[in-house]
C-alpha cells in the first residue's frame, strides 16, 4: 500500500513538472519550468558575450536582470537590478541584496563558437523588493532578452522585450513569429515533395 502510494505521488510529481519553451530573439530559446517556490531555466543560443533575461518592469525602467558570463572557466550568473529605475543595471550585491540565482554547474559555454547551455534557477518571490521583482506565474508580464558584444558589462547590442505568461502548466511557444518560420519551413517541405 505504501509503495502504490509512493509510486502514485512521484508519477504525479514527474507529470507536474512541465517545461514550456519561449522562442525569445536572435536564435535564443528560453525553457522554464515552474516548481513553486521556484522558477527554473535552460537559456540555449549563440553569442560570444554577455546574455541577459529581464523580468517585468517596463523596457529598462524597474527591470531585474539575470545576465549571464563566462569568466574562463565556468558559467556565472549576476542577479542585477534596474528596479529603482536610475538606468544602472547594477548587481543586487551592490545594492545590499543577494545574488538569488542558482547557476547549475553542468552549464556551458563553448568560447569558439559562442554557444550557451545555461540551467539556472531562482525563487519566484526573493522576498528582494528592493532588487528583484516578483516572477507572477499564470500572470502577463514583461519578459526581456538582451545580447552583449563581449564579457564588459555595458551597453547590449541587442534588446527585445516581450509580455509573455510564464505557466507551470503546459503552454506553447508564445512566439507565434518563431512558429511561421516554422511552419513556412514545413510548408515548404510538403511543397518539394510534392513537386520534386
Ligand atoms: C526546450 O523545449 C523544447 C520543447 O519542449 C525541447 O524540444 C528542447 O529540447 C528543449 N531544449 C533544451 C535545451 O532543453
Ligand atoms: C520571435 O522570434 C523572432 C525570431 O527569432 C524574433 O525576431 C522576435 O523578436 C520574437 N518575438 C516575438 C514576440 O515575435
Ligand atoms: C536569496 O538568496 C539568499 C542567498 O543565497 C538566500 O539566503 C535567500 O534565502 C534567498 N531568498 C529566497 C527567497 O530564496
Amino acid at each position: 500500500m505504501k509503495l502504490i502510494i509512493l509510486f502514485s505521488l512521484l508519477a504525479a510529481c514527474t507529470l507536474a513538472q512541465v517545461t514550456n519553451k519561449i522562442s525569445l530573439s536572435n536564435g535564443f530559446v528560453l525553457n522554464y519550468s515552474i516548481t513553486s517556490p521556484k522558477i527554473s531555466f535552460t537559456l540555449t543560443g549563440s553569442n560570444k558575450g554577455y546574455v541577459a533575461l529581464g523580468f517585468g518592469g517596463r523596457g529598462m525602467d524597474g527591470i531585474d536582470v539575470a545576465a549571464f558570463k563566462w569568466d574562463g572557466t565556468q558559467v556565472v550568473g549576476e542577479d542585477r537590478t534596474n528596479i529603482d529605475s536610475q538606468n544602472v543595471v547594477d548587481l543586487d550585491v551592490n545594492k545590499g541584496c543577494v545574488n538569488n540565482l542558482t547557476v547549475d554547474p553542468t552549464s556551458t559555454y563553448d568560447s569558439s563558437t559562442g554557444n550557451w547551455n545555461i540551467k539556472f534557477s531562482r525563487p519566484l518571490n526573493t522576498n528582494e523588493p528592493n532588487c528583484d521583482q516578483i516572477i507572477q506565474a499564470e500572470t502577463s508580464q514583461n519578459l526581456a532578452f538582451a545580447i552583449f558584444k563581449d564579457f564588459t558589462w555595458k551597453q547590449h547590442t541587442s534588446q527585445n522585450s516581450w509580455k509573455f505568461t510564464l505557466s507551470a502548466s503546459a503552454q506553447n511557444d508564445p512566439n507565434v513569429s518563431s512558429l511561421l518560420i516554422q511552419y513556412s519551413y514545413l510548408t515548404l517541405f510538403f511543397m518539394l515533395m510534392i513537386f520534386v
